[in-house]
């Protein structure tokens, strides 16, 4: 029997069309860790991708109806740009992205004034309401049983309820790719909206999150923001008549694609490149510039260990290979000049020589050498405030050619399963993190090798496969005559 067709749902979708200099519009790849775990569905079943209209090429090629690629259909949402911009740039980030990764200072900010009513009002809700519209046309073209609805990430909390209203019986699945906060900080949020973004999420079948914990912060909160009646030990709610179901799902990669992507030509000439600069160490972290990933935190604890330790001063760098994110954020922009100005400052304490500088600030969205990267690390810090996942945590292991140390933040959603091979740290904590790069430098080769040994086979056992199974066992006992494995 055929597989059972899927419809996916989220803001930045599988492809992103490009114009090249013959004018020709063509599909590309796009980007993000969603992207890249949700796209091999798509190669073993029917599915159909609504995903937001981000350039004029895609509202262009949007205009011609959808876009198809073997079983993939990808069918482009075109926005009304001002509502987008306050969506996007406003509501989803900076405010619920805020909210998710604990990064407002709550004495100074924020002020939910005008502008974030406004992003709510005429932004977020109307853009929700246009990908419901689009999920709701899929559903009503069907033929047989409905597909699946899957519903992705922060951007898209208020179109759950819209879709049931209008299509009761729809399968739908929302899965967070970040973390749930506690309830109490979800109270920067007016009352009237956090109710309305929990009642929407449960008129859902079945909520995904990352870890335990957040399912534990989202029982407490729909307990606190809405009438349901909520089952923890069953981690089930049950609101208007209907049971939710809430499960942990931690989501991973694909090792087979980074044995590929550690061979291909790119990478290696990369990997030359590097080793022509390196030094006889190197710390290296490859993040978004995004204030969760606690860059500038990074640099100042790699400061410390080498004013603790001038052992290593012309011996040691911190690579930090950053991906320029979401620049038309104001709090983006700031953080960007931070992190410049955290490692200008440790380059100015530390005699700079034509072979050694402390801290190598490569500011590029160039994957091959973050890949290449992975495979140099001696150290691997990841000490992000809060993190959903890190994949990089996942990913480098698998590359790294020199028994490379994981150091690993108690706040990233990694930790339950890779910590016990890490350096735990937390992320607040400069002198801990300055000590666990010492530790991590000075470990002996046998004990490295075991660390790294044991990241390897929990990521290669618990691979992005298990993950869509997860999620596909989900569906199924949501609707168990619908969804075939
Ligand atoms: O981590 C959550 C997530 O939505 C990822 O799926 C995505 O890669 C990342 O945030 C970046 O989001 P954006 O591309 O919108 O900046």
């Amino acid at each position: 029997m055929a597989e059972q067709p899927l419809l996916i749902v989220s803001n930045r979708g599988p492809c992103r069309f490009t114009r090249g200099p013959d004018g020709e519009v063509t599909a590309q790849r796009g980007g993000g860790g969603l992207v890249t775990a949700l796209s091999g569905l798509a190669a073993v079943r029917p599915v159909t991708w609504i995903a937001s209209a981000l350039s004029d090429e895609d509202a262009e090629m949007a205009a011609r109806g959808p876009y198809r690629d073997g079983d993939l259909t990808v069918r482009m949402v075109v926005h009304d740009r001002e509502e987008y911009d306050r969506y996007y740039n406003v509501f989803a980030n900076p405010t619920l992205w805020f909210i998710h990764h604990y990064l407002w200072g709550l004495a100074t900010e924020p002020s939910v004034d005008r502008n974030v009513r406004l992003a709510w009002d005429a932004g977020y809700v109307p853009v929700n309401q246009r990908f419901a519209d689009a999920v709701v046309a899929e559903l009503e073209s069907a033929e047989g049983d409905l597909p699946p609805v899957m519903l992705q990430d922060y951007h898209l909390f208020v179109a759950p309820a819209d879709i049931r209203e209008r299509v009761p019986e729809a399968v739908i699945q929302h899965f967070s790719h970040i973390p749930w906060p506690m309830p109490d900080y979800w109270r920067v949020l007016p009352p009237e909206i956090r109710q309305t973004i929990h009642e929407s999420m449960l008129a859902c079948d079945v909520i995904g999150l990352h870890t335990a914990r957040y399912v534990g912060n989202f029982l407490a909160s729909v307990a606190q923001f809405t009438d349901a009646r909520v089952d923890t030990e069953a981690a089930t709610v049950h609101f208007r008549g209907r049971t939710v179901r809430v499960t942990s799902r931690p989501i991973s990669v694909d090792p087979e694609e980074f044995d590929r992507l550690a061979a291909s030509e790119a990478v290696l000439a990369e990997r030359e490149a590097l080793q022509a600069w390196r030094p006889e160490k190197v710390v290296l972290r490859v993040d978004r510039t995004d204030p969760s990933k606690n860059v500038v935190r990074g640099i100042q604890a790699f400061e410390l260990f080498l004013s603790d330790h001038p052992e290593w001063e012309g011996r040691v760098t911190l690579l930090a290979k950053l991906d320029p994110s979401r620049q038309d954020i104001p709090e983006y922009t700031e953080y960007m000049g931070a992190i410049q100005r955290a490692a200008r400052t440790v380059n100015d304490r530390f005699y700079t020589t034509d072979d050694w500088q402390a801290v190598d600030l490569r500011i590029s969205d160039n994957f091959p050498e973050a890949i290449a990267g992975y495979a140099e690390y001696d150290v691997l810090l990841v000490n992000a405030i809060f993190d959903g996942m890190n994949l990089v945590a996942k990913e480098a292991p698998l590359v790294n050619d020199r028994d490379g140390v994981l150091i690993l933040s108690e706040n990233a959603g990694a930790h339950p399963e890779l910590g016990e091979h890490a350096l735990t740290v937390n992320p607040f904590d400069l002198q801990e993190q300055a000590d666990a790069i010492h530790t991590a430098l000075v470990m002996p080769e046998d004990e490295r090798r075991n660390r790294i040994a044991g990241l390897r086979a929990q990521v290669r056992e618990h691979d992005i496969t298990r993950w869509v199974e997860a999620l596909m066992d989900d569906l199924a006992r949501a609707r168990p005559e619908a969804v075939e494995r």
